[in-house]
């Protein structure tokens, strides 16, 4: 399959014809895609995460994204975001140009199984011409994000130095490169990836963590959450390894700081920023303030910032003595934690703020949420739902929808 752009104007209309039905079976033929796919290449199993492709999250994820690609094949600028979040994933595995002839193979492949006679030659045609079409706006990108970071190809091995529980439920770890060479900067909000040799499944696991210290050119630092199960859910594979298995000395494989959920440190100063966070995801959160507030400290642009944060009890929010001293440090952050369950001795304007889950009704609309400033950019991070709630209260206090971003712990649209 040549992998070429553009498509052309047949291939378009029967693209855009066939989108309702794709949407009908989008998950029968996705699903069928990846059984197939990695059937045939089973090396793929390090790359893809196996919890994604057992709840659903994954072949969900893909095929949404080739409807939104079917609606917009002639409007593709409409996709950017999308593009743009997914071209950040592949790059943090490190997802090659060949991989997309095999991708190409057994997607087309699955269509035709599953639309059986209804998948015409000319259907075909058009979606191979589709596919490759989208496949050279992936490559092109990632190729882009490569190039930014040439001397950090695919893995690198760093060594755990620190490992130090945050909260019960959440452990730091702080990782140094075994080659001893200088980090790159990344921009506060990003991730990584990391990956890891799973003795139980035989092969590799990668999981993404966002890095939840301030750039620095000796160790990264990220914080992980032990998905205990507790509740619906089972158990979850890597974080409960990396809690329970990995110590200070043992080493685990890094790529290159990747994400499109940062902030700029030197942007200006008038544009103020707002954080809004549940639970874990006040990761990125912390590496934003520590990187706002030392941009500032060393002379920088002093961006107001205002962080609002949902955490269950106070006890089971991270990094609490930081954020403290920072808000302390002057007027550049302003701190309203929410807790859903304040315990017999926590106090109202030290442990907590406000009583119960985050409500933006009860924040100060301009102290807190900058409502009146259309310069303000808006950071959400948290379970998907709580952070569409969010992004949805602030679209009707007239808030413009590019100006809220999402960072989702998870794979596609859950
Ligand atoms: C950009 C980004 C940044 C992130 N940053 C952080 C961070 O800073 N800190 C952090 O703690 N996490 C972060 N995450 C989440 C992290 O990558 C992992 O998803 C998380 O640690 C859980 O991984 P796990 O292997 O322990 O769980 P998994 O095994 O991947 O399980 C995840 C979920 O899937 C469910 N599941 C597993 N198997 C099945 C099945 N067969 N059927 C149905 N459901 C199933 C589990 O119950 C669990 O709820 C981030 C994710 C992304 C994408
Ligand atoms: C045009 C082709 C492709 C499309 C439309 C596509 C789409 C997607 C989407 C929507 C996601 C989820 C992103 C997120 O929510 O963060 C994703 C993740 C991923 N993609 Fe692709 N992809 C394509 C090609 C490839 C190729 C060639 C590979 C390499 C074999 C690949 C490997 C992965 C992996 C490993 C993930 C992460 C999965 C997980 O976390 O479970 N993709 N892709």
């Amino acid at each position: 399959m040549a992998i070429a752009a553009p498509i052309s104007p047949e291939h378009i209309a029967i693209v855009k014809a066939t989108a309702p039905v794709l949407k009908e079976h989008g998950v029968t033929i996705t699903s069928l895609f990846y059984k197939n796919m990695i059937g045939a290449h089973p090396e793929l199993k390090n790359i893809f995460s196996l919890s994604n492709q057992a709840s659903g999250d994954q072949p969900r994820a893909l095929a949404a994204a080739v409807l939104a690609y079917a609606t917009y094949v002639d409007d593709l600028g409409k996709l950017g975001h999308l593009v743009e979040r997914i071209a950040h994933k592949h790059e943090s595995l490190n997802v090659q140009p060949d991989q997309y002839q095999i991708v190409g193979k057994h997607l087309i492949e699955a269509v035709a199984t599953v639309l059986g006679d209804a998948c015409t030659p000319d259907i075909a045609e058009a979606w191979t011409a589709a596919y490759a079409a989208l496949a050279y706006i992936f490559i092109g990108r990632e190729r882009q994000l490569y190039a930014a970071h040439g001397d950090w190809p695919g893995w690198r091995r760093f060594r755990i130095a620190r490992k130090e529980p945050e909260t019960a439920a959440i452990t730091s770890f702080y990782l140094e490169p075994e080659d001893g060479a200088a980090l790159p900067a990344f921009l506060p909000g990003q991730y990584v990836s990391i990956q890891l040799f799973v003795p139980q499944l035989g092969h590799m696991q990668p999981r993404q963590y966002s890095l939840s210290e301030a750039p620095r050119p000796d160790y990264y630092r990220i914080s992980v959450k032990r998905e205990d199960g507790a509740g619906a859910g089972l158990p979850g594979l890597i974080s409960n390894i990396l809690h329970a298995d990995y110590h200070v000395g043992d080493t685990l494989e890094l790529s290159a700081p990747a994400g499109e959920f940062f902030i700029d440190p030197n942007a200006d100063a008038e544009q103020p920023v707002v954080l809004i966070s549940a639970g874990v995801g006040l990761t990125p959160m912390i590496s934003i303030v520590n990187s706002a507030t030392a941009a500032a400290a060393a002379g920088g642009p002093k961006r107001r910032i205002s962080w609002i944060h949902g955490a269950h009890t106070a006890a089971a929010r991270a990094f609490a003595g930081r954020v403290r001293e920072a808000a302390a440090q002057g007027t550049l952050l302003n701190t309203t934690l929410f807790v859903t369950e304040p315990a017999a001795g926590d106090a109202q304007g030290a442990e907590y703020d406000v009583a119960g889950r985050i409500d933006l009704a009860k924040v100060d609309r301009e102290a807190a949420l900058f409502l009146g400033d259309a310069r303000a950019e808006y950071y959400v991070c948290g379970p998907y739902a709580f952070m569409k709630d969010v992004e949805a209260w602030l679209v009707r206090a007239g808030v413009a929808e590019d100006r809220v971003h999402l960072e989702v712990f998870g794979t596609g649209d859950q």
